[in-house]
């Protein structure tokens, strides 16, 4: 990794020499590789006097990443991708010089330009969607796509787990693929059936650095939305730390959280009936089970997904894995297109 980028780095101190007059804007934005060109990718060719002609009508187009430009011919070849973004595309051609806009690749937007995390792209980026971006939590792995909402409550939430029932399908305890390692996760988040136990999201916390979890869910029937995120204070931090496995102190519900404007549930306006002090009562005020004197029914290890939120008198929950998937209600019945969610920023 550090040889190919050094590598990079030397064709490009290289490749000045012949682009770069003076010290002018080209010279720090342009990457150029002499006997290179990008093959495939060419939508138009024109011709032009010079490199710098050929690159500089590249950049007044809004597809045009790069360019080769045949040296003896002056033809000027305008390509929709780069080296990057097109590695296998990328070969040697004798009389051609291949340049391009490094800063025109936006970040996360490609494997070799990954973000730290969703929240980082965010704030690195004027303008970016809801999508699939590449990030890399750690420098010890590979890069991996994942999903990003960059537009609710201001963006920068990374998806950890979605789950939508269809085709009648519903996971199952027996189905569930439960794993320590988030970048399995975090690639596979439209699979129902992955799920990240507390280790795996205490490593991404310590890779990642997030502050706040994101929790949605919609069931038709009760067809009420509940849709929070932890508040970035203190309480929040205890539902942080509780749910990453760093304490086993059910953390307080009452001004842990903000409910979102779509939020409906009738959990979010009861938090002092979530949890149970004693058995049977409810009413401690505190997020998941918190299993007093039973055997406790929710490994620590899944804990979150397996009740997250419980008032269970009046039947009320919120679960999402383990064969239960709850939402505001407590009935393991779900129609087609119930969704579940859970993002961290
Ligand atoms: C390179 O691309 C960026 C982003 O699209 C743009 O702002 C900049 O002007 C471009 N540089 C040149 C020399 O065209
Ligand atoms: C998804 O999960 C499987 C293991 O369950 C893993 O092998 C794979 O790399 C993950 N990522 C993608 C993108 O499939
Ligand atoms: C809650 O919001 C959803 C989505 O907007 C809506 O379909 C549903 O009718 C609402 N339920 C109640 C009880 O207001
Ligand atoms: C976990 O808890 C310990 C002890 O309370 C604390 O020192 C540590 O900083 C916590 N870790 C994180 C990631 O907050
Ligand atoms: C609790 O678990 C132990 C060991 O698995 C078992 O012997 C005991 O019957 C359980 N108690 C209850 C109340 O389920």
């Amino acid at each position: 990794m550090k040889t190919a980028f050094a590598g990079i780095f030397l064709l490009f101190i290289v490749g000045l020499s012949t682009l770069c007059k003076g010290n002018d804007d080209i010279c720090r934005e342009a990457e150029e590789q002499k006997g290179f060109c990008l093959k495939n990718h060419n939508y138009q060719e024109i011709q032009a006097e010079s490199l710098r002609q050929c690159y500089m009508k590249c950049t007044t187009e809004s597809s045009c990443h790069s360019v080769n430009f045949l040296t003896p011919s002056k033809q000027c070849q305008m390509n929709l991708a780069t080296h990057r973004t097109k590695p296998i595309d990328f070969t040697k051609c004798q009389d051609s010089t291949y340049i391009e806009n490094v800063s025109r690749v936006k970040k996360g937007s490609t494997n070799w330009a990954p973000g730290h995390s969703c929240k980082d792209i965010r704030q690195s980026e004027a303008t970016v969607g809801d999508g699939e971006y590449w990030i890399n939590p750690s420098s010890s792995g590979k890069p991996i796509k994942v999903y990003c909402d960059m537009t609710t409550d201001k963006g920068g939430w990374t998806l950890v787990k979605r789950v939508i029932f269809s085709g009648g399908f519903q996971p199952t305890n027996g189905e569930e693929i439960q794993t320590t390692d988030y970048r399995i996760q975090l690639s596979n988040y439209s699979s129902n059936l992955h799920l990240l136990v507390t280790e795996g999201l205490k490593n991404l916390r310590s890779d990642i650095g997030f502050q706040q979890f994101r929790f949605y869910c919609r069931k038709a029937t009760p067809g009420r939305v509940f849709h929070i995120t932890t508040k970035a204070t203190s309480l929040g931090e205890a539902v942080v730390q509780y749910f990453t496995g760093n304490t086993s102190v059910p953390p307080q519900a009452c001004d842990s959280f903000t409910a979102l404007p779509d939020d409906n549930s009738t959990l979010s306006g009861e938090c002092m009936k979530w949890g149970h002090p004693t058995k049977n009562t409810w009413g401690k005020n505190a997020w998941g089970k918190n299993a007093w004197g039973e055997n406790a029914t929710t490994p620590e290890n899944i804990k979150m997904y397996k009740r997250l939120v419980l008032w269970k008198s009046e039947k009320h929950a919120v679960a999402m894995g383990h064969s239960d998937y709850f939402c505001d209600d407590l009935t393991k019945d779900g129609s087609d297109g119930d969704t579940w969610e859970f993002y961290v920023r």
